[in-house]
């Protein structure tokens, strides 16, 4: 757990980082997941504070300011239906409303970090299709 917290933090100054400057870094960051799978890159970037289960319950969770939403609830909360665009949007860092002010959110602007530490392109945007595919797998009916 006490790596984990590490890493979160680690992540949010990349996410400063990442979209101050717009230097890619070579595949040699700790931050760096080989795996694209949904389920690897939601244990490694997501679930310190949304819970492996993503009910928003992760280890560093209580530190936060915000809590972290539960993601498990996404499409009931949409009329039963898994809002995909709205998710995909939100980790590519455009969906307006949510993180679009530094600062007003300590949910991280995703894009910005994978495309920081990943130097293909399309990588990043399977990790990100692949995540959104597997927070899918979470909801409750
Ligand atoms: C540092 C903690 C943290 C990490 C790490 C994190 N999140 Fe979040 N996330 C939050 C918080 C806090 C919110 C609620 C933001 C708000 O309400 O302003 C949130 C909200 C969200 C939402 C919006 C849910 C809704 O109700 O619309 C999605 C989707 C989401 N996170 C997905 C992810 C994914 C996928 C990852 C990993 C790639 C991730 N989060 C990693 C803290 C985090």
């Amino acid at each position: 757990m006490g790596s984990k917290v590490l890493a979160t933090a680690v992540l949010l100054m990349c996410a400063t980082v990442a979209t101050v400057g717009q230097a890619r870094r070579p595949r040699n960051s700790s931050l760096f997941l080989e795996s694209l799978t949904g389920r690897d890159s939601f244990e490694f970037y997501c679930a310190s504070c949304h819970g492996s289960s993503g009910m928003g319950n992760g280890p560093v969770a209580s530190a936060l300011k915000t809590l972290p939403a539960n993601l498990t609830v996404l499409a009931r909360r949409n009329s039963g239906s898994f809002p995909k665009e709205r998710v995909a949007s939100l980790l590519r860092g455009e969906e307006p409303g949510l993180a679009a002010v530094h600062g007003s959110t300590e949910m991280p602007v995703w894009g910005p970090v994978f495309r920081f530490l990943d130097p293909s392109d399309a990588r990043v945007k399977l990790r990100i299709e692949n995540l959104v595919a597997y927070i899918e797998t979470l909801q409750v009916k």
